[in-house]
């Protein structure tokens, strides 16, 4: 089938290379010329696992090319919309200003029997509103259907989802929207993905709740830490305890630094906006899921400052500013974040991450970037390990303590074995451990 996607950012440019990987004819749009240069030539813009080589394979196989010419999505027949839907500058509500002049600027090439299918994740009501714009501008239609992605497994995501949510209008419209999607993924569902048809609303909603779900259950663990740190107990322990309980289960309850990323932090604000605007408190417990998740930001901090003693001047390793591992994304980044105020306070923060020291520099270009643990942690009166990289699980307390100036460690993700490191003389402070 020929597709269309508009807006080539992390998750258009998955979503298309994903679509040509099962066999579409597909066209990515961008307003960004340098973007589509790169995926043009089958490279991706960002670090995303497994991305290089479903990009380079579509691409290669002529199934797949890249402009920044709207008018190439005529002759397509299903046009996906990704592009972003940021946090409006001033306010908590989500920015619709890309997803209005997408659609607006598909409206002259769609033909009758065209479908338009929403992956942005939009305020309840959206939907509704463009579906009607839509169908009266040409004989198109629209269907909202979410994406569910995490950064750093988005290939396999989008190939192999969870679910699929298909918010589609009453009627023959939204069998026919249905009847389209189910050959976009035919691939997948034949593999025997679930898949879910909803109104219009249902599907908006189901996103964005299922954010604030996993946002709730993180900020849970985190005030558990806060508990744990005042009296002593251990909220890994606890975690790995409750978490055996089927209902509750174990996963995204890792105590820590907290969410951050370009989803969580703005969807649950935008939720509880759109929440506001209908006039109703459903939502009033989302401010404290966030106000937990931004406390422990200032917990690392002050316990850097504690731990240092005098701050001015003292040279801190940080290891770690992407949001998450696997990813070059600092979009609201707890590391990033951390390290900038403790250079605001007079630190000298020398930070190494393996992926993200480019895209963190172009936002804090104040603080020194290395290139390894062992240039980051060289003479240092502190390290602390603010993104949980696969390769700081492994580092030797021994070896780093005789590189250290000091041997005083915060591990803000609960990768090392602090009891070892203490072994290893180190003062070495976790969160929500004793
Ligand atoms: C999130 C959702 O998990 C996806 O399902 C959704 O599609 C996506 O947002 C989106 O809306 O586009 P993502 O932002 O890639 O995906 O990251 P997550 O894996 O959800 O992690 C978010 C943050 O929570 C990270 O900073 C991570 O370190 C933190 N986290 C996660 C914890 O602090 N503890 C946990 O137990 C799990």
């Amino acid at each position: 089938m020929r597709i269309s996607v508009i807006g080539c950012g992390y998750l258009g440019a998955v979503h298309a290379a994903c679509m040509a990987e099962l066999g579409h004819d597909v066209v990515g749009v961008d307003v960004d010329e340098s973007k589509v240069a790169e995926l043009a030539a089958g490279r991706a813009p960002f670090f995303e696992p497994g991305l290089p080589e479903v990009l380079a394979r579509g691409v290669a196989s002529g199934r797949l090319r890249f402009t920044t010419d709207m008018a190439e999505t005529a002759g397509a027949r299903v046009h996906f919309v990704a592009v972003g839907t940021p946090q409006t500058a001033g306010s908590h509500a989500a920015d619709l200003r890309y997803v209005d002049a997408a659609v607006g600027g598909l409206l002259p090439h769609l033909s009758d029997g065209d479908l338009v299918v929403g992956k942005s994740t939009v305020p309840v009501g959206t939907a509704a509103r463009l579906g009607d714009l839509v169908r009266a501008s040409s004989g198109a239609d629209l269907a909202w259907n979410p994406e569910f992605l995490r950064e750093g497994f988005a290939v396999a995501d989008t190939l192999s989802p969870d679910r699929f949510v298909y918010g589609v209008p009453g009627g023959e419209g939204g069998e026919r929207a249905t009847a389209l999607l189910d050959e976009v993924y035919a691939g997948p569902l034949a593999a025997g993905m679930p898949r879910l048809v909803t109104d219009y609303a249902t599907a908006e909603l189901v996103k964005v709740s299922a954010n604030a779900f996993l946002a709730t259950k993180i900020s849970f663990i985190n005030a558990m830490a806060e508990i744990a740190e005042a009296t002593g107990a251990d909220v890994t322990q606890l975690a790995d305890a409750i978490g055996h309980d089927a209902r509750i289960g174990r996963r995204f309850l890792n105590a820590g630094l907290g969410f951050g990323g370009g989803c969580l932090p703005k969807d649950i604000r935008a939720f509880q906006a759109r929440a506001d605007e209908l006039g109703l408190e459903s939502l009033a417990f989302l401010a404290d899921v966030d106000a937990v998740n931004m406390r422990r930001r200032r917990y690392v901090v002050d316990l850097a400052l504690e731990m240092l003693g005098e701050v001015v001047g003292a040279k801190v390793a940080v290891l770690g500013l992407a949001f998450k591992p696997d990813s070059d994304d600092v979009r609201d980044s707890p590391a990033l974040d951390v390290a900038r105020a403790l250079q605001e306070a007079g630190a000298h923060v020398v930070a190494y991450d393996p992926e993200a020291n480019a895209t963190a520099a172009l936002v804090a270009p104040g603080l020194e970037y290395v290139d390894s643990v062992d240039e980051a942690i060289q003479g240092a009166a502190l390290a602390l390990v603010l993104t949980e990289w696969r390769q700081f699980r492994g580092l030797d307390p021994e070896a780093v303590g005789r590189s250290m100036a000091h041997r005083r460690v915060i591990d803000a993700r609960t990768v090392l074995d602090l009891a070892l490191w203490r072994d290893h003389g180190f003062e070495a402070r976790g969160l929500g451990r004793p």
